[in-house]
């Protein structure tokens, strides 16, 4: 049921485990299945140098959290919030129907981890500085 690149990142997490005084933290589940997941960001002038999931969730939400951190790392945070869970999806090279909602975790999971980070650091505007 599952595409190869999928059981890869399921087999294979890419990015697993937590930053250590992450600058930003976003925890999300799921309450119909009851799986969670958390996302730890390291974030360098604006770029997200780093990015660490734990998921205790099925295999689609292991592989999506593998393949949204390998997604975001490098990103500024306005193209890491511009991954949405379908591109998420269509970089595992597609998701059965009754799992695409595993992957929504991990777009929320990134917009609440980078929302952390905001409300934390303060959102940069135009007329700063
Ligand atoms: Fe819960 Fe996949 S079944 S995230």
């Amino acid at each position: 049921m599952y595409s190869e690149r999928v059981m890869d990142h399921f087999m294979n997490p890419r990015n697993m485990g937590e930053i250590p005084d992450a600058d930003g933290v976003g925890e999300v589940g799921n309450p119909a299945c009851g799986d969670i997941m958390r996302i730890t960001l390291r974030i360098e002038e604006n770029r997200i140098v780093d990015a660490k999931f734990k998921t205790f969730g099925c295999a689609a939400a292991i592989a999506s959290s593998s393949m949204a951190t390998e997604l975001i790392k490098g990103k500024t945070i306005e193209e890491a919030l511009a991954v949405t869970n379908r591109a998420v999806a269509e970089a595992l090279e597609g998701l059965p129907p009754q799992k695409l909602h595993c992957s929504v975790l991990a777009e929320e999971g990134i917009q609440k981890a980078i929302e952390d980070y905001r409300a934390r650091h303060g959102t940069p505007t135009a007329n700063e500085g």
